[in-house]
């Protein structure tokens, strides 16, 4: 523990207002929203494209709660603050002295604002650095177009502050209204309300009615078309792209209706999306209002709308209820891993959800092997202290969607379905920490029907690694057919030309290559390749699992493909397994450096920053 966060951890203990409020402060920002609130923030930027910098103000309305405090502190990163201005309860506006604490390598800078008295608004002019973490400023050879720059964020977890001073944690919720200049004919959107007839002229302007933590802060600009998918949903993506992702995404109004008649009304208005360059670190981002998602999802037979299930299930577990610090992470992503299995299985049937969620399933247990023991709990108990105690991002998603799955196999969904919504309901624009779920599930599920889980098995999934013996494993009767092909393809007593492949759909493809992988020759995938042209598929969850199968088999035919796709694609998930399996063989290394060295400057800041640790492990 550092020892500011150790001196906030022992105030709150002494304090006894920190404790009937019941929450220690977020160990990653600097904020003491114990002592006051933000509860609006406006934006007026301009965008520089030859800079790569946002510059403007940022102006906050503040709400106090403790009448004694004379600072505010924010947190940044990388920020220069040019000037700080305050306005009093009359209105009078007055500058206000500020000072920037040394930079922690994780957390940024805290900027200290000293107060005469408690302003209803402070201001905030600054200006980004061109290496702002949470933005990406694409050259126009990043396009697709070719022609015009762009520039996207990405904000979760604690990137927010690289672009706007605020109070970065999901503990505060404010509004937010924005104006933002950009060069003429680029299009500026953000999570917030979109006009599909903008011109931009006079600048963009944005509101969002709905109070949202800073992570859901967001902003594209780039040269971007418009098509509308139904009353509610749009998508937004580059003009050479437009069409292919109206099709991809032509079931999304059915989508929000199916989400609906599980969990309660979408509350956030529209549903519409941003698909980004390839650069895009992740497959989603749940914007509110406005999902980004990278172009790799478009497979042009929509098998990997999942995506979009998951990021559209977050307008419930995440953006209403709310990780109310990121150790409680698996209150937003676990939730949403469940949700979307049910929303898949209304949507597409039970057979695609049970696939689907075997294979998220096996690939959790597949994942445990490389998973430090004290990683793999979805959460420690004990303070939150900070970031080196929290649980591995990646297995939260499937442990806690198989949390909630034993649950609702327990309790039946009669009982269990209302349950969720109303857990849902009842901590709508919350954050929320695992103890408040708990007493609900002991409150509403536990406390009229003890056989669902003891306590003991409870805490084995919230606090134990592993998966607990007792958890259900799902078993697919049409996922089964296919193990039996499997071995025997690789037992080499089925050829590859007899392999039934026509009806096979993605997700199928995505489980003969999971279990493959490490066991099948490079002759063998040589073969495959000739026969289904899996090097060049269009589908990039099938393509990444090719490749790594390819890496492990040591078939290296495919190395013109593979840097073509690291060269473009910086989605984290994808690139940062390739760039690992490479280097863990020597005859890979050397080539797969010469690769990262050329593609690094076109990856994303938060991709560079994973690759460059994943690079230099022992
Ligand atoms: N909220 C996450 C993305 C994220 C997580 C950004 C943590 C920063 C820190 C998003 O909803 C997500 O989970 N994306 C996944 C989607 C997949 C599991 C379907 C992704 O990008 O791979
Ligand atoms: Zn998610």
């Amino acid at each position: 523990m550092n020892k500011s966060s150790f001196l906030r951890a022992a105030t709150c203990v002494v304090l006894s207002h920190c404790s009937a409020m019941a929450f220690a402060l977020d160990p990653l920002s600097y904020a003491r929203y114990d002592q006051v609130k933000t509860s609006d923030l406006h934006m007026d930027l301009k965008a520089d494209f030859t800079k790569k910098t946002l510059t403007g103000y940022a102006e906050l309305s503040l709400e106090w709660i403790d009448k004694s405090a004379r600072t505010l502190d924010l947190d940044t990163r990388e920020l220069a603050i040019s000037k700080i201005r305050a306005q009093d309860a009359n209105g009078a506006w007055s500058t206000l002295p500020f000072t920037l604490d040394k930079e922690d390598a994780e957390k940024g800078q805290a900027l200290h604002i000293a107060l005469a008295s408690q302003p209803h608004k402070v201001r905030i002019y600054y200006r980004t650095a061109p290496s702002a973490s949470a933005l990406q400023w694409l050259t126009p050879l990043q396009t697709m177009s070719g022609k015009r720059p762009f520039m996207f964020s990405q904000s979760e977890s604690i990137d927010a502050r690289s672009w706007v001073p605020v109070q970065d944690t999901p503990a505060v919720r404010f509004t937010y209204s924005a104006r933002i200049d950009a060069p003429q004919g680029l299009r500026v959107v953000m999570s917030a309300e979109n006009d599909p007839k903008a011109t931009g002229k006079g600048g963009w302007h944005f509101k969002m009615p709905q109070a949202i933590p800073s992570y859901l802060l967001a902003i594209g600009i780039g040269e971007l078309d418009v098509r509308s998918l139904g009353p509610r949903s749009g998508v937004y993506a580059e003009p050479k792209r437009i069409k292919a992702a109206a099709y991809e995404f032509a079931d999304t109004e059915k989508m929000i209706a199916a989400a609906e008649a599980l969990y309660g009304p979408y509350r956030w208005g529209r549903y519409d999306m941003l698909v980004l360059p390839p650069s895009f670190p992740f497959g989603g981002m749940e914007n509110p209002r406005l999902t980004f998602l990278t172009p790799t999802m478009i497979a042009g037979d929509r098998s990997l709308v999942d995506l979009i299930a998951h990021e559209l299930a977050h307008s419930w577990s995440g953006n209403l209820v709310t990780n109310a610090s990121w150790k409680h992470f698996w209150l937003n992503e676990g939730f949403t891993t469940y949700v979307t299995t049910r929303i898949l299985e209304s949507m597409y049937g039970p057979e695609v959800a049970e696939m689907n969620l075997q294979v998220e399933q096996e690939e959790a247990i597949t994942s445990l092997a490389t998973i430090a023991p004290a990683k793999q709990a979805l959460l420690t108990r004990g303070p939150d202290t900070g970031s080196a105690d929290y649980a591995d991002e990646g297995i939260v998603y499937p442990k806690g969607a198989w949390l909630l799955r034993t649950l609702e196999q327990r309790a039946g969904r009669a009982l269990f379905d209302p349950f969720l919504r109303g857990w849902f309901d009842q901590h709508a624009m919350q954050s929320v920490t695992t103890d408040q779920f708990v007493d609900y599930l002991r409150k509403n599920l536990l406390a009229q029907h003890p056989a669902v889980m003891t306590d003991a098995e409870l805490d084995e999934w919230l606090y134990a690694p592993g998966i607990p013996a007792s958890a259900q494993h799902v078993k697919s009767a049409r996922l089964a057919a296919l193990d039996v092909a499997r071995a025997a393809w690789l037992d080499g007593k089925l050829p590859t030309a007899k392999l039934d492949t026509k009806a096979w759909q993605a997700i199928e493809w995505i489980k003969f290559l999971n279990d493959i992988d490490t066991k099948a020759s490079a002759a063998q995938l040589k073969e495959l390749d000739q026969a289904y042209g899996l090097a060049k598929t269009g589908n990039s969850e099938i393509a990444f699992r090719f490749y790594r199968a390819s890496i492990n088999a040591g078939y290296r035919d495919i190395r013109a493909p593979l840097s073509a796709f690291l060269m473009s694609v910086g989605r984290q998930r994808f690139v940062v397994p390739l760039y690992d399996g490479l280097r863990k063989h020597p005859e890979d290394k050397a080539w797969a450096e010469g690769v990262y060295k050329k593609a690094r400057e076109r990856y994303h800041p938060a991709t560079q920053k994973s690759v460059d640790k994943k690079m230099t492990e022992k």
